[in-house]
């Protein structure tokens, strides 16, 4: 096969190349390495029902930034990907909304490609798994495993739901532990002692969706045989005598664990009702969202084939010489790494060249949380901060393992100030006043030895970080590209254009600041692919076409520039906390200030109130019979209820970030029924909302239990 993989430069040759920065008498390399590849890059495909967090983006940057690099090398590459529409979650969610699940999917895809867009992530493609192309795919693929004797039928008994009338996945089972009697423990696992069961082992369990006690029902399913695939595995995983393994070393042992544990057999269906794709010659029968998903990578490719005229068997087909790489989280390792290649392999397409895994965000050193203001959604960072800033973060920290990242907000503050404002864009700023100022905007023609050696150790240096960013460890690259910036500082500290204002320095003046428009010029190609709306930016100053891996080798001379402009701010500290502040809980509907925005007159709780008080408040059971997003207000949903007996009320609450109206309407809740109706800037509220907890997701509405009734008072 062609690919010609880039083996990371060992130790040794890192440490040459660190040396040979400061060495201003080596010989730049060659950066335009002609031979060409040809690579379909991508990344896991984000579920259909939630937005995009900054944890997600690790991975979309992480790709992103590899993508850029590979296109600056004048590769042949192209990045696919796509919404993971299918499966029991979105169906249901989709249910609540009181939507179908083909409306779900459409508006949050428009939602993810936004997001995705404001980050700067260059999709090629960005599709839907819920698509012509990946129906037929993965309709072909599991009738060529089932032809291949690779599918087995096997009835098992599962728990049903007789009121809603469907099997339920383990997630959706509740009861006590079998081991520790906690109470409210899912059907797979007891979060209180860890104990993992069958679903079945449960005490009293029930359904999470209608609360009835779950019955055995027998029902045929679909087995992909992954038991017979060990051998095949293994011998993917070592890769071909010259390849490298797919897989990166902990990637590899985690995977040797799985062997040595026996790999199970897979089951690929599902039973109607499912929102999924029908399996060919079995109705009823619904291939599990996971079994399509990774075919929607395909799909994805053969949409853009069909777009932009592309071959889609020569990335695809058995004989592909096309490098295919995917790019993934830790925690869905074992479907990339098993199910997937197996299914590959056993389906006569080829198979992945690598699996690049990375591991989990955490924010100020702790897993993201709604209360602390760190479950931040892409849409809430673009709103108040520069994406390429949280690009230039995660480039500044992720390496080629497996390990989590930390993403520290003050750490993030200085790093972008003091990295791209005090050293990188401080370059442009002390040295391209001048040349307009006293040059007419024009660069000098030729330098002198002085100013070569400080530019030549960034030409010999590009060969390693762009080596840095193929094997994925863009904090070196990061780390080389702040030193050569030093250096470049300390060169114009050194020389001090500023100082040179004599009619004899006006050639060294001349000969600085073109030097320092050189140093820029380079730092900007060796950060473009991290970020790429700046270096266009710059591009744009300077007056070059596009900067590649290849331009590294040449300068700019005898070259007119434009005006120099500010091109980046610093980050601003109050950005960050208002951010913060905005993904923190808003606060509960029972606190009304922050709800009511029109009415500033409430008066917050008085601290204690005598039992009198408390009776004169009528608290009573309400059906929510209507619920609807306000228009312009971002915490409040507005709702109707059913007091009983046909009374209704219209009732704003701020349980927005919690509650979909759909998910509420149906729902009992209790309200405080003779509080003072309050005009608001969107209508009059008759009433007030019970309900519970910090906040964000963590609200919630009191649920009485079943024997509630509407109207019932609460003593
Ligand atoms: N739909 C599946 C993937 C199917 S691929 C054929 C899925 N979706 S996801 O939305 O949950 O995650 C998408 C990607 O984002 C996964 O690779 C996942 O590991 C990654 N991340 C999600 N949350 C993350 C963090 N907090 N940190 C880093 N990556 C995270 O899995
Ligand atoms: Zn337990």
């Amino acid at each position: 096969m062609g690919y010609n993989p880039r083996l990371p430069l060992s130790k040794e040759s890192i440490s040459e190349q660190e040396t040979s920065l400061s060495d201003a008498n080596a010989t730049p390399v060659q950066n335009d390495q002609t031979a060409k590849r040809k690579i379909l890059v991508t990344s896991a495909l984000p579920y259909a029902n939630g937005p995009i967090h900054i944890g997600h983006l690790v991975e979309y940057i992480q790709t992103d930034v590899w993508v850029r690099s590979q296109h600056m090398a004048g590769h042949e590459c192209y990045y696919v990907c796509a919404d993971d529409t299918h499966g029991t979650p979105i169906m249901l969610r989709a249910e609540l909304e009181g939507v179908t699940p083909e409306q779900l999917i459409e508006r949050v895809h428009a939602e993810h490609r936004a997001d995705f867009a404001g980050f700067l992530i260059g999709f090629d493609n960005y599709y839907s798994t819920n698509s012509a192309e990946n129906k037929a795919l993965s309709g072909g693929i599991y009738t060529r495993l089932r032809d291949g004797g690779m599918i087995e039928r096997r009835t098992i008994e599962q728990a049903f739901d007789p009121v809603k009338e469907m099997f339920l996945p383990d997630r959706y089972i509740k009861g006590e532990c079998p081991r520790c009697h906690a109470q409210d423990q899912y059907g797979d696992a007891c979060e209180h002692c860890g104990a993992t069961y069958d679903p079945t082992e449960l005490i009293n369990p029930r359904s999470t969706l209608s609360d009835a006690a779950p019955v055995r029902r027998d029902s045929e399913h679909f087995f992909f045989r992954l038991s017979a695939c060990r051998e095949f595995l293994e011998g993917w995983l070592r890769g071909a005598a010259d390849q490298e393994s797919p897989l990166q070393e902990e990637s590899r042992n985690k995977l040797d664990e799985w062997f040595e544990g026996g790999l199970r057999d897979w089951d690929i269906s599902r039973d109607a009702p499912y929102f999924g794709f029908e399996i060919p010659g079995e109705p009823g029968k619904y291939f599990y969202v996971w079994l399509d998903a990774p075919v929607g990578y395909m799909a994805s490719f053969e949409n853009l084939c069909e777009r932009e005229g592309l071959d889609f068997n020569a990335f695809w087909g058995p004989d592909s010489d096309a490098e295919l790489h995917h790019f993934i989280g830790k925690d869905i390792l074992y479907f990339h790494a098993l199910f997937w290649p197996a299914m590959l392999h056993h389906s006569g397409y080829r198979t992945p060249t690598r699996i690049h895994v990375h591991g989990f965000l955490t924010v100020n050193g702790k897993k993201m949380s709604k209360s602390r203001g760190t479950f931040i959604m892409a849409r809430t960072y673009l709103d108040h901060l520069n994406p390429e800033y949280l690009r230039y973060y995660f480039a500044a920290k992720l390496n080629n393992r497996v390990e989590d990242i930390d993403l520290n907000l003050d750490d993030f503050i200085n790093r972008v100030n003091s990295d791209v404002i005090g050293k990188y864009i401080n370059i442009a700023s002390r040295t391209a006043g001048f040349i307009h100022k006293r040059f007419e905007g024009e660069l000098c023609a030729a330098l002198d030895e002085i100013d070569l050696a400080v530019l030549r150790p960034l030409q010999t240096a590009a060969g390693a970080i762009r080596e840095c960013y193929e094997s994925r460890r863009y904090s070196e690259a990061v780390r080389m590209i702040m030193e050569l910036a030093d250096q470049g500082n300390a060169y114009i500290a050194e020389q001090a254009p500023w100082t040179m204002k004599g009619e004899d320095q006006t050639d060294r003046l001349h000969k600085v600041c073109t030097t320092g428009i050189n140093l820029f010029r380079l730092l900007t190609l060796f950060l473009k692919p991290v970020m790429p709306k700046l270096a266009s930016e710059v591009e744009a100053f300077l007056l070059i076409g596009p900067l590649s891996w290849a331009d590294a080798d040449s300068l700019l001379l005898d070259h007119d520039i434009e005006p120099y402009k500010h091109l980046a701010q610093r980050v601003d500290p109050k950005a960050v906390e208002a951010m913060v502040e905005a993904s923190q809980s808003s606060l509960p509907a029972a606190q009304p200030e922050p709800v009511d925005e029109a009415d500033p007159d409430i008066e917050p709780f008085a601290e204690t109130i005598d039992i009198d008080a408390f009776n004169r408040v009528d608290l009573r059971v309400a059906r929510v019979v209507d619920a609807s997003h306000v228009d312009g207000a971002d915490k409040l949903l507005r709702l109707i209820v059913d007091l009983g007996g046909g009374e209704k009320r219209q009732i704003f609450a701020g349980i927005k970030s919690k509650y979909s109206p759909g998910e509420l309407i149906g729902q009992l809740t209790v309200i405080i029924a003779n509080l003072a109706p309050r005009k608001m800037r969107f209508g009059v509220s008759e009433g007030m909302l019970l309900a519970a907890g910090p906040g964000g997701e963590d609200i919630w509405i009191l649920k009485p239990d079943s024997g509630a009734r509407p109207g019932m008072r609460i003593h």
